[in-house]
């Protein structure tokens, strides 16, 4: 089954979320469900406090920037409480919308790579270095488990520029061609 999005101006969207414990209940269907909402939306991340848990649960598939990038051909991952322990110093500028803030696209700066320790579904350990887009998404969707949006990682001037749409957002003017939610 599939979720509805929560949009920006909810304001669970904002808070930091709780780790993931052992034998956490259906774990194995809400990822299942995750997927399909994430692809039904034409997303390529999704955090678990978009669909209204807020839980440590990443799941992110950048495969379809493969054919830029042979490396993310398999790159369909489960992030569960991951931890970002090392980046880049060098920061690049990437372009970044998020499936919570409809209609808005901006460029973003952040490391190049990441160092990630995380559990996937299976609860299975697993520390990896993450390049490019792979990296791009998944420091995106862990900024989701700290209540961070991409918005708030805008210069000063383009929050300035942008305040109107958001503002308009969080009262429930925005569209989207996939399900959404909003609480205020
Ligand atoms: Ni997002």
């Amino acid at each position: 089954m599939t979720f509805p999005i929560l949009v920006y101006g909810t304001p669970s969207l904002k808070k930091p979320s709780e780790p993931v414990g052992e034998n956490f209940p259906e774990l194995a269907q809400l990822v299942d469900d995750m997927f399909e909402t994430m692809y039904a939306s034409d997303g390529v991340g999704l955090a678990a406090p978009q669909i209204g848990r807020n839980i440590r649960l990443v799941v992110l598939d950048a495969s379809a920037a493969a054919e830029g990038d042979q490396k993310l051909k398999d790159c369909k991952r489960v992030l569960i409480n991951p931890e970002i322990y090392e980046t880049s110093d060098d920061e690049v500028l990437m372009n970044e919308g998020c499936l919570s803030v409809p209609g808005i696209h901006e460029d973003v700066y952040r490391p190049e790579w990441v160092r990630v320790r995380y559990l996937d579904e299976q609860m299975t350990p697993h520390d990896e270095l993450l390049e490019g887009f792979a990296a791009r998404i998944a420091q995106h969707e862990i900024d989701h488990l700290e209540g961070t949006l991409f918005v708030e990682r805008l210069s000063a001037l383009r929050k300035t520029l942008l305040q109107g749409k958001l503002s308009s957002m969080s009262k429930g003017k925005y569209k989207a061609d996939y399900k959404t939610r909003q609480n205020r």
